[in-house]
């Protein structure tokens, strides 16, 4: 029975992997993009470094290879490199950029250091229409960023297009084998997504049905094997993320699976009651309420370091967690709304990058208990991660509720926390929250909130001279939090907002907006 389902599973994984499309790493910033573009042809993908990409060819059988670029040169003899069996599968391979150069380096071309770097637009005229550009203008702009340059193409290769004296795509239809030196994954690149729809359309043969509802289905499917006849639990933060993985682990193992939700005292207005009714009555969660506002702030009394607030409530959360989940002492496993971008960060060809701020899921690992991670979200990006909570028939206000971090408005109160400043914190956010939401602008940006400053100023109120507190408001649109830019909100709505906090908030007399981008900046002040 075991073995037979075994067999199923294996041939389950064949069919859907000869559709799936596999991304090899070589450090470049838009290795992501490719990604992403890539499933939004509706094709499954995943990345993988360089130095795994054959272990993990074997292993997926993809229908097609994507050599992202990189900030190397194949001229160095210590480069990334593939292994020739990459291109002798028969399996289409599209080198970008530093990709079209190994391609050419590894098959016999030549490839020179260029003169200098070319970096931004670029006019691409079109040879030969072939497979991959077919369909499309014989000029359009597109968007470069190299170094070197292919000098002399492979034997069988073909020059397919040019950009100026420079070879900006090539092919072997035959090895089914293309290259191009222009990115087709940024969005300054014209008709790039044209482009990769041939190759995984016309090249690869791929259907582009890879959807929220087939991903939900064979995620409900791996989650039941895993966990079996047994329980789990789930630390919920109240964000998407971790939301949306205990409702698909819910589909799958139904009241077997226990959450808990931590009111750690440094939540928004009302925040507490409404997600845990949320939780209960809309997603029919099994939630256990777990109310230690005290505990935390006690901890964190006299604590201005922000990096020592964020162990403190992270510790704090996990003691908590244990204590808890030792009340569900059959459960083994423990659900966590990883997402796709944790998993490539720490696996990138780069190495982990730097930690700027020590992010620590809601949930974290407690270190000693012995629980099996079930990570139902590992493949996904933020923006699926919302499609499935949408296919889930979960609430589009809570699908695409703005990112909270972990420790809440601790990281918004700069210095002390204190009850009487969170107070003032929570009343000052809500009113953000309520003008930003009217405006329409609750999905245009990626967060909307409010600090509290360690600052006070003076000014005057009627005929009474005030020396108050400062808020700063910070509204920001991004793709994935990991840049950012500061939203141009209309100047009436700043007006409103400042106009409201200063009027209705006893304690804050003046409204600053930070108009800092991330990088250099970060999007919270702490
Ligand atoms: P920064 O401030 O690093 O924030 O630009 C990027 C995104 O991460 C969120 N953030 C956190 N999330 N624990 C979390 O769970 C944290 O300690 C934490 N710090 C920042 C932040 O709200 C933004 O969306």
């Amino acid at each position: 029975m075991a073995a037979a389902r075994d067999t199923q599973t294996k041939l389950g994984r064949t069919l859907i992997s000869r559709q799936s499309i596999l991304i090899v790493d070589f450090g470049s910033q838009y290795t992501q993009l490719i990604a992403r573009r890539v499933r939004e042809l509706r094709v499954y993908c995943e990345i993988v470094s360089f130095s795994q990409a054959v272990e993990k060819l074997r292993e997926m059988q993809p229908a097609g290879i994507i050599l992202s670029g990189g900030p190397d040169s194949v001229c160095r003899e210590q480069s990334p490199r593939v292994a020739p069996e990459v291109f002798a599968q028969g399996i289409p391979v599209l080198g970008i950029c530093y990709g079209l150069q190994l391609i050419a380096h590894s098959l016999g071309g030549a490839v020179v250091p260029g003169n200098q770097r070319e970096f931004g637009r670029a006019i691409l005229e079109v040879e030969e229409e072939g497979e991959l550009f077919a369909g499309l203008p014989r000029t359009f702009r597109v968007w470069m960023s190299h170094g070197d340059r292919v000098e002399s193409l492979p034997a069988g290769f073909r020059a397919l297009a040019q950009s100026g004296k420079i070879l900006a795509a090539a092919g072997n239809e035959e090895c089914r084998i293309w290259g191009l030196q222009f990115h087709p994954e940024v969005v300054h690149t014209q008709h790039g997504t044209a482009i990769l729809e041939n190759f995984l359309t016309r090249i690869c043969a791929c259907r582009g049905d890879w959807t929220m509802a087939a991903f939900i289905d064979s995620a409900v499917d791996r989650i039941r094997r895993k966990i079996g006849p047994g329980a789990a639990i789930c630390g919920l933060s109240g964000g998407v993320d971790s939301t949306v993985a205990a409702c698909l682990v819910h589909k799958a193992i139904g009241d077997r699976l226990n959450c808990i939700f931590v009111d750690n005292g440094l939540l928004r207005k009302n925040e507490y009651a409404s997600v845990l009714s949320s939780f209960r009555d809309h997603l029919h969660l099994k939630v256990a309420g777990v109310p230690a506002a005290e505990r935390f702030l006690s901890r964190l009394e006299g604590i201005e370091e922000p990096e020592q607030k964020r162990k403190i409530i992270g510790e704090e959360f996990i003691r908590i967690f244990e204590e808890e989940a030792r009340k569900f002492g059959d459960a083994k496993f423990l659900v966590q709304g990883t997402l796709y971008p944790d998993v490539i960060e720490s696996t990138s060809v780069l190495g982990p990058s730097a930690v700027i701020k020590s992010h620590h899921n809601v949930g974290g690992l407690p270190l000693e208990m012995e629980l099996a991670l079930v990570e139902p979200l590992r493949e996904l990006f933020k923006d699926e991660v919302r499609k499935v909570g949408e296919e889930l028939g979960m609430d589009p206000r809570f699908v695409h509720r703005q990112p909270f971090p972990g420790p809440g408005l601790a990281v918004r109160i700069i210095g002390p926390v204190t009850a009487e400043r969170l107070a003032l914190l929570r009343d000052a956010d809500a009113v953000v929250q309520e003008e930003v939401e009217k405006e329409g602008l609750g999905r245009v940006v990626w967060q909307a909130f409010a600090v509290l400053l360690p600052v006070r100023s003076v000014g005057v109120m009627g005929d009474d001279r005030t020396y108050e507190n400062v808020a700063a408001l910070r509204v920001v649109t991004s793709q994935d939090g990991m840049t950012a830019d500061w939203a141009r909100l209309p100047h009436e709505l700043l007006e409103r907002i400042s106009s409201r906090i200063v009027n209705e908030i006893r304690g804050i007399n003046r409204v600053v907006y930070d108009i800092t981008s991330k990088p250099p900046g970060t999007i919270e002040w702490e």
